[in-house]
């Protein structure tokens, strides 16, 4: 009579696995495409922790690397600082969508530079470290080789300026960035010096290595463990280009030069490791925090870091998007070979997510993010749910659109699933105080035809199995849908017992205690049915089945209720609203749409038309309270007004304390002016940023200055100028200061209108 989630799902031996996911970069905070990344995995480890297996799943900010480098000097911080402001943002995000890492570490850390040491020293004496010396475009006024992202120039065939050294986005043409004309620095605006450095080399090009990835990804060594493909058909697909007969496999250059934020490589001075050979150790460095933090003790894993990762029985697991695949089914694996370290059993690539179609981007301010969904009080289950029901195993992109999530999460998760506890529980509470039937004592009740319920029993036991694979496999979008389509045979069950009119009678009279078997029957059958299916989607919605355990009074669900198969009835605890629906005006306010309307609403009336063409009037959605003040008191400025203000771009030639002046840096500015002989005529501004900046990141950086403010004697010497800064709405540094920077290209002088 039990409908029976035990015997299809038995575990088979006990697997210890050991899953990472990407590690995001350091120096921006988490979006929509991490969070599926972060949900698609904690879906399939708790599926498998559900199935008795054991999993530790790590993670890490990946530090290094110019960028991150740059980015935390025009912050005017130390790329240490920088990173860990980022880092402390991560546990809001992962606490708030449930996700159950076990482990969140830095590469910027001891074991990650002990460790990416240790597999260099280990490659360089197996023989697969070689040097060449090869030209690169350098800085001269940053002192540093520039990556060619960091390049622009004259496109060599149509002349259109500012363009990157890979294409044209005017006429498509395709070069590289030597080709460039005029190239200028990015980063300093100077014209980049061709110079030639040596660079350390991991030989993938060496025939052992091309044949050891050709056995791993679909050779004779292309099954993992459980006899299945480690990699995806269309990754599969990907490496066959990659390692192609005509030897296309280069060698992989994992070397850069000081300045660098990175890992030091061991007995040469002034190279570090490209931050791409220290990411992926990351997830190693991360594991073995993890157990030398106690935390694998505590998670049931007595073992030490090293035996774990020695033990055959170790599986190791990645999950990534479909951009970094190169990284981690050639290079990595080879890395791991080649010293002497386990390799991945299989790394699981899924595809993007777009935002209505479009590729999440801030500046266009497309993508949603994540922090505001919760922060609007939506339920981070529903995200998860609507994920898991378009993810599959694939490879393929999947696309949130407002419409659709709202379809699915209340007419499906609310509408079908949730709704057979909303329908029965408080039946069951109000007339037959909450008593429960088990399974076997339900048959004896005689008042319902048992064949109605035990056919739905049957259907959920006789999928239970598919589903479980369905879930091992990722293929989560089928499970979802075989499992409501389970429960539209438990609501279709409802519907046809229709116990609201049996507690209709039951109300007018006291004598009908058919009516009341049969009412604790159907409602007792029916939850049955949702129990079983929260067990189903437990993986997926695990604060959800947290809650109808509470009330069902049972510890903790696994694939199968055994505590809900005894002989007799079990008091339920109160019925506790489980999940309410999604509301339109949440999704508006998460896409946005309100923060527009205030825009608009906010634009000036006709009295500034013809002023600028718009740009002068529009005023980012944050500042529509300030906007709508001036428009009531009728402070706009005319368009002569504003000209009035003579903005030039200025380059900061040098920047000093001021002894005695604790808020101010005394700056040096080239604003474009010469002086009667020709000379370059140099101003000095007194600026109270810093609290923001440290002297030395500010010279050579470009800023706006507003160049005909009166001249201004101050206690440390004459101001000639200011610079502009941004700082929080009402002008105050609570939130920190940032200078204005032009986009490269921009000259001394230049006029800002
Ligand atoms: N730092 C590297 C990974 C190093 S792993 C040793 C990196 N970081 S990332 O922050 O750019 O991306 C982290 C993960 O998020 C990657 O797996 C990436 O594919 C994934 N995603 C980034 N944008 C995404 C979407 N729009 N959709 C789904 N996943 C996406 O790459
Ligand atoms: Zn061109």
């Amino acid at each position: 009579m039990t409908a029976d989630l035990t015997h299809s799902a038995a575990p088979d031996t006990k697997r210890r696995i050991f899953v990472t996911t990407a590690l995001p970069y350091a120096n921006g905070k988490f979006h929509l495409g991490h969070m599926m990344e972060y949900i698609q995995a904690d879906i399939w480890v708790r599926f498998q922790r559900m199935r008795g297996h054991e999993v530790h799943w790590v993670c890490a900010d990946d530090t290094h690397g110019a960028p991150i480098m740059i980015a935390a000097e025009k912050a005017g911080k130390s790329p240490q600082e920088f990173v860990a402001e980022i880092a402390a943002t991560r546990r809001e995000y992962l606490d708030g969508f449930h996700l159950s890492i076990d482990n969140w570490h830095s590469t910027d850390s001891l074991e990650n530079v002990e460790l990416a040491q240790d597999i260099y020293l280990k490659l360089k004496a197996a023989g697969f470290i070689a040097t060449k010396t090869i030209e690169q475009f350098y800085d001269p006024v940053k002192g540093m080789f520039l990556p060619d992202r960091y390049i622009k120039g004259e496109c060599p065939k149509c002349g259109t300026k500012d363009q990157y050294g890979d294409s044209c986005e005017n006429c498509g043409a395709v070069y590289a960035p030597t080709d460039l004309k005029n190239p200028y620095s990015t980063l300093s605006g100077a014209a980049p010096k061709m110079r030639s450095s040596e660079h350390f080399f991991f030989k993938l090009s060496d025939p052992k290595c091309v044949e050891f990835l050709r056995e791993w990804t679909d050779g004779a060594n292309g099954l993992d463990r459980h006899g299945k493909k480690r990699l995806q058909s269309e990754i599969i697909a990907k490496t066959k280009e990659w390692l192609g007969e005509d030897g296309k496999m280069g060698d992989w250059d994992i070397s850069r030069d000081a300045p660098y934020f990175g890992i030091p490589i061991p007995d040469e001075p002034g190279k570090y490791f490209y931050v791409w050979l220290d990411a992926p150790v990351g997830y190693l460095a991360s594991l073995k925090n993890y157990f030398e933090t106690g935390k694998a003790k505590a998670n049931g894993e007595s073992r030490t870091f090293a035996e774990f990762m020695a033990a055959d029985d170790t599986e190791q697991i990645h999950f990534i998007g479909k951009d970094i695949v190169y990284f981690h089914v050639l290079f990595w694996p080879a890395m791991l070979k080649y010293s002497g370290y386990k390799v991945p059993d299989s790394v699981n690539v899924h595809g993007f997510v777009t935002v209505s179609g479009e590729k999440m981007s801030k500046s266009r301010g497309t993508g949603i993010d994540p922090l505001k969904y919760l922060q609007l009080g939506m339920n981070p289950e529903w995200l998860r749910y609507y994920l898991a029901a378009k993810l599959n195993a694939n490879v393929e992109d999947i696309d949130f659109t407002a419409e659709d999530f709202m379809a699915r999460v209340n007419s499906d998760l609310i509408g079908k699933f949730v709704n057979i506890a909303s329908r029965c529980a408080r039946l069951l509470s109000s007339h037959c105080n909450g008593e429960l039937l088990s399974r076997s004592l339900l048959a004896s009740g005689n008042a319902v035809d048992d064949r109605k319920y035990i056919q739905v029993f049957e259907q959920i036991a006789a999928n239970a199995k598919a589903i479980l694979s369905l879930y091992d496999a990722r293929e989560f979008g089928k499970a979802i849908r075989s499992i409501m389509a389970l429960a539209d045979q438990a609501n279709r069950f409802v519907d046809e017992a229709a116990p609201w009119t049996i507690a209709k009678r039951l109300s007018g009279s006291d004598d009908l205690s058919s009516d009341w078997v049969a009412l604790q029957q159907i409602c007792s059958a029916a939850l049955h049915m949702f129990f079983d299916l929260t067990v189903m989607l437990k993986p997926v919605l695990p604060s959800l089945a947290e809650g109808v355990e509470k009330w069902a009074g049972v510890d903790s669900f696994a694939w199968q209720v055994p505590a809900l198969n005894t002989d007799n009835t079990t008091r339920l605890n109160a019925f506790a609203h489980l999940m309410s629906r999604v509301d339109e005006k949440q999704l508006d306010e998460l896409f946005g749409l309100l923060p527009e309307a205030t825009e608009k609403a906010t634009k000036p009336q006709p009295a500034s038309k013809g002023a600028s063409g718009g740009n002068a009037a529009t005023k980012p959605a944050t500042q529509g309270l300030q906007a709508n003040a001036s428009e009531k008191s009728g402070e706009f400025i005319s368009i002569d007004d504003f000209t009035k203000i003579d903005l030039r771009i200025a380059k900061i030639v040098n920047a000093e304390h001021v002894e005695g002046g604790d808020k101010l840096l005394r700056l040096t500015l080239d604003v474009g002016e010469t002086d009667a002989s020709g000379q370059p005529k140099l101003r000095h501004v007194f600026s109270g940023i810093k609290s923001a900046y440290a002297p030395e990141n500010l010279v050579g950086q470009m800023t706006v200055v507003v160049a005909n403010l009166a001249p201004r004697k101050m206690k440390f010497g004459m101001s000639e100028g200011m610079v502009l800064a941004a700082s929080d709405k009402d002008g105050n540094n609570a939130s920190g200061l940032y200078i204005l920077n032009p986009h490269a290209g921009a000259q001394a002088g230049m006029k800002v209108t």
